[in-house]
């Protein structure tokens, strides 16, 4: 099993939100270990209440911000965190039904995912908020 790890070139250089996504990633990692162990079945209901979660929690923080800021990418970047919830809930649905066989195809969306998302689309506000004082 290969852990997920955060680089520092995912850094969006905005504290608190770094932290928020090391957070994710150890989310990520939890169900690995799971998935290794053999006991993602008992495992997955919790693991989609802490992305639940963490989604709600995370994209709320920076959903504020750009309030905070007036981003003018704001509805774009909205639209690409509502993508995410809805992805997120096809997947739950999907367990529900067959409670076998996505935790893997779930692991490798959510990786993909939000390093893609971090990297191109939440990098994009570093400079509005630092130039709002926001670091
Ligand atoms: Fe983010
Ligand atoms: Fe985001």
């Amino acid at each position: 099993m290969k852990n997920i790890i955060w680089i520092k070139e995912y850094s969006v250089e905005i504290k608190e939100i770094d932290e928020q996504h090391q957070h994710f990633f150890s989310v990520l990692n939890e169900l690995n270990t799971a998935i290794y162990a053999g006991k993602e079945k008992e495992w997955m209901g919790h693991v989609f209440d802490q992305l639940d979660g963490y989604a709600r929690f995370h994209f709320a923080t920076e959903e504020k911000l750009f309030d905070s800021v007036k981003y003018e990418y704001t509805d774009a970047h909205i639209e690409k965190h509502d993508e995410f919830r809805k992805k997120l809930e096809e997947f739950r649905r999907g367990f529900e039904i067959s409670k076998e066989g996505i935790s893997g195809e779930l692991v490798k969306f959510l990786e993909e995912w939000f390093v893609e998302h971090i990297m191109k689309v939440d990098k994009m506000y570093t400079k509005t908020f630092h130039d709002h004082g926001i670091f």
